[in-house]
């Protein structure tokens, strides 16, 4: 088990680089398996979550092979299997995204239910709605959704909730079926948009990616392309919090800055300078921050996956601070963490009232989900002292290089085993 210990209290400075977007590249890497034609997919996040989905690929027959570190070249044309079960699928929930994949290309699926990190209920019923809709026979059973149809023929599906997972599976399937299918209330996130411009690029026929109305002309096959996954628009909020968190000033590269406005527009309220260039933004924070209410809601609205990350930054600004969670009902879990440095965080329901405090302290904490735990070290980075953040296996499945990403911004923190307590007293001696 490896953790991070972070000596805190140092103001972050230069410049980060982004990478592709961990949720699009999910969704992309189903898509892949639709073409019996070689694709080849840039700009991919080295990352756990995203290993397991190419691992499981390989596994059921697609050849993959690495071009560089952030490139694959796939083929599809040999998949054998339509059952998708290992031990680490059922642990991402991006693994859902190959029903979708494998029903509009083969018309049969087996998947695994998916996991993915522990933040409320997790339904998929609208997944189903939306297979069902299309032809599909939808079954759940042994741990797999087993769904299969003779022919697939395009539908109108009204989704009762925006839903960025059913939004892309239902899309995925509906590429290959006969005629019209119009997806309503369709989620509008940027990864939805860029999963549509890929298989757009394979000979797909998707207009309105990116509204609430998308439409689907079915077409008989795809073919191959190359095609370069959008930035991470969650690994670059992150960072921008990161600066405003410990009075920093950096610079984050690759970004699409119109994705990350609803994370510009709360840091410049409470008084955080935020200047945008084509591909880049630049957070300089100089003084403590004010308060503020933030409620998560789907794109374009505050992401969830912010929710953890700007509630850290609100306990160390002034005043009371009001974070609603609209997506998810069960992601203050972190909370209690939070606290043991010192944060006064008050849960009702599905919202945190959180009171400013003048300083953290260090503590042994524990990630309790892959957002919270990126969170969790935000506080250590402000706290006074050392902070160990434990189970840093939830952060790698969605950050790449994140400790040494925030090292080259002056972070003091290594990544220990949490076992080697030599390597502890070695990173106090140095930070001292
Ligand atoms: C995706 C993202 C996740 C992000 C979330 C919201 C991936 C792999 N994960 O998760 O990082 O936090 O979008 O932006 O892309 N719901 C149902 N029935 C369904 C589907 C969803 O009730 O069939 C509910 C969910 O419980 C939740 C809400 O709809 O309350 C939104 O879920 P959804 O957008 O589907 O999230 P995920 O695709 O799981």
């Amino acid at each position: 088990m490896e953790q991070y210990i972070i000596k805190g209290g140092k103001a972050l400075a230069g410049e980060v680089t982004i990478g592709g977007a961990k949720n699009a590249a999910l969704g992309i890497l189903a898509a892949a398996v639709m073409t019996d034609e070689p694709v080849v997919i840039e700009n991919l996040p080295d990352i756990r979550d995203i290993n397991v989905m190419l691992q499981t690929m390989e596994n059921i027959g697609a050849k993959v092979e690495r071009l560089d570190r952030h490139s694959v070249r796939m083929c599809s044309g040999n998949i054998s299997c339509m059952n998708v079960e290992n031990e680490y699928i059922r642990k991402i929930r991006g693994s859902y995204y190959l029903i979708g994949a494998l029903l509009g290309k083969y018309k049969q699926a087996q998947v695994a239910l998916p996991g993915g990190c522990n933040i409320g209920s997790r339904p998929i019923d609208q997944h189903i709605k939306g297979f069902e809709a299309l032809g599909a026979v939808v079954k759940i059973q042994y741990g797999l959704i087993q769904a299969e149809a003779k022919h697939l023929t395009g539908s109108h599906i009204y989704f009762d909730m925006v839903t960025v997972g059913a939004t892309i599976n239902v899309m995925l399937a509906a590429v290959l079926a006969e005629g019209l299918t119009i997806l309503e209330n369709a989620a509008k996130e940027p990864h939805i948009v860029d999963v549509a411009n890929f298989l757009n690029s394979m000979g797909a026929n998707i207009k309105g990616a990116g509204t609430d109305v998308i439409r689907i002309k079915g077409v008989p096959k795809l073919h191959g392309s190359t095609y370069s996954i959008i930035p991470d628009q969650i690994e670059a909020g992150t960072f921008m919090l990161v600066a405003a968190a410990t009075k920093g000033d950096v610079t984050i590269k690759n970004v699409i800055p119109k994705h990350l406005e609803a994370i510009t527009a709360k840091l410049e309220e409470i008084g955080v300078q935020v200047e945008e260039f084509d591909d880049s933004i630049r957070v300089v924070a100089t003084k403590r921050l004010g308060h503020t209410q933030v409620k998560t809601l789907p794109y374009p609205g505050f992401p969830t996956d912010m929710q953890p990350q700007i509630s850290t930054l609100l306990v160390i600004s002034e005043g009371t601070s009001i974070v609603t969670e609209g997506v998810f009902e069960n992601r203050f879990k972190y909370v209690d963490e939070l606290a043991k440095m010192g944060a006064s965080i008050r849960v009702e329901g599905t919202t945190a009232i959180i009171d400013g405090v003048d300083l953290l302290t260090g503590a042994i904490v524990s990630a309790p989900d892959l957002r919270a735990g990126a969170a969790l070290v935000i506080a250590g980075l402000v706290a006074e002292g050392y902070t160990v953040v434990e189970q840093v296996e939830y952060i790698e499945r969605g950050y790449e290089d994140f400790e040494s990403k925030l090292c080259e911004l002056g972070a003091v923190m290594e990544k220990i085993d949490a076992n080697d307590e030599k390597a502890v007293r070695k990173f106090k001696l140095k930070a001292c």
